[in-house]
């Protein structure tokens, strides 16, 4: 493919069959490698929408400065869509975001503040109240608010959805995602559901979060929110973008089955993906295990693991996990 443009490099990602850690005859998982985005991660898709709408409707002028809170995925697919359109980038970020994903962000010219990650969520030390106080001193200044803005989700639900359909169709059985803002699980399962409302939607959702009480009890319980180590998924507050009607089972997952998943899935796939793709991955084979009939799942791969590298280390020389062995899975699977 030729294009001249960075942002026409976004999406129609590959789709690839996990055949290795999902040897069951009768289950076949689909993994969308949204790592292969150009700021290597599914976050692209939202900003170019986003910002696209942004400039046609007049709210983003040229030269202006875009603030935003992030994890550092939708902070690297600003700064880089920033440096290729001039506009200037500022972006908040707590400080457990592994350090690889700060130095992207300052390598592509935006300017980053760090914030602690123990900040409750109406202090204005939060990372979230930071980037809006920010944004209020900048006259011009543009958020993508994409807790908020129901472009992320319609992004998904015009891109990714779409795309999944067409590779995979009326195969599809469940669609799995983990969600911070929501807008991949969302937009895809809206889109899904809408092709073939069999469909069914899961979403793991780590320890320290609120969403799986909230999906279980439609209430907050503060006491939920707690820190974990996987990065960009869970919440400690309701992002409006996310459609809790669209989901049909959460699943509760920790630090060691996200971190144990990416690595299976690097060393027993070659799909070295980041810790919400664990987190997806893990969720698959929970509910591989309690399938008896032929299914069709399908998962996204939203981020590589090159941004985590310093945490993958630190976890394994921790001794959280086994290093990987050659040949059959520690799962209940017939032989690799
Ligand atoms: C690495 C990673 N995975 C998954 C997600 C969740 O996607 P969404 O915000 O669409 O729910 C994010 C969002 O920040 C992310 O950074």
């Amino acid at each position: 493919m030729t294009t001249h443009l960075i942002t026409d490099a976004i999406g129609n990602t590959p789709l690839v069959r996990l055949d290795r850690i999902f040897p069951q005859k009768h289950i076949s998982v689909y993994a969308k490698l949204e790592y292969m985005n150009p700021s290597l991660s599914i976050k692209d898709r939202i900003v170019r929408y986003i910002l696209d709408n942004a400039e046609a409707s007049g709210e983003l002028k040229p030269g202006s400065t875009i603030v935003e809170n992030t994890s550092g995925n939708t902070g690297a697919a600003i700064a880089m869509i920033a440096a290729a359109r001039g506009y200037k980038a500022i972006l908040t970020m707590p400080d457990k975001v592994a350090e690889e994903k700060r130095s992207v962000l300052r390598a592509l010219g935006a300017q980053v503040v760090i914030c602690p990650t123990s900040a409750a969520p109406d202090s204005p030390d939060h990372y979230v109240s930071r980037a809006r106080a920010i944004a209020a001193s900048i006259p011009g200044s543009f958020m993508i608010n994409q807790y908020d803005n129901k472009k992320n989700a319609e992004a998904h639900f015009k891109t990714t959805g779409p795309e999944i359909w067409d590779q995979l169709g009326a195969s599809i059985d469940y669609f799995v995602a983990s969600g911070s803002t929501g807008g991949t699980i969302s937009g895809v399962g809206r889109y899904l559901k809408m092709q073939k409302p069999a469909i069914k939607v899961v979403m793991p959702d780590p320890y320290g979060s609120i969403y799986y009480s909230y999906f279980k009890t439609g209430k907050v319980h503060e006491e939920d929110i707690g820190t974990y180590q996987v990065e960009g998924i869970g919440e400690d507050h309701l992002a409006k973008c996310m459609d809790f009607s669209i989901v049909d089972e959460m699943y509760q997952f920790n630090d060691d089955n996200a971190f144990d998943a990416a690595l299976r899935a690097s060393r027993h796939e070659g799909l070295f993906v980041g810790t919400s793709a664990g987190a997806n991955l893990w969720g698959c084979m929970k509910l591989a295990e309690t399938l008896t009939e032929p299914a069709t799942i399908v998962t996204v791969l939203p981020d590589s693991g090159l941004k985590y590298l310093s945490k993958f280390k630190k976890y394994i020389d921790q001794g959280f996990m086994a290093p990987a062995r050659d040949g059959v899975l520690d799962l209940k699977r017939a032989a690799v």
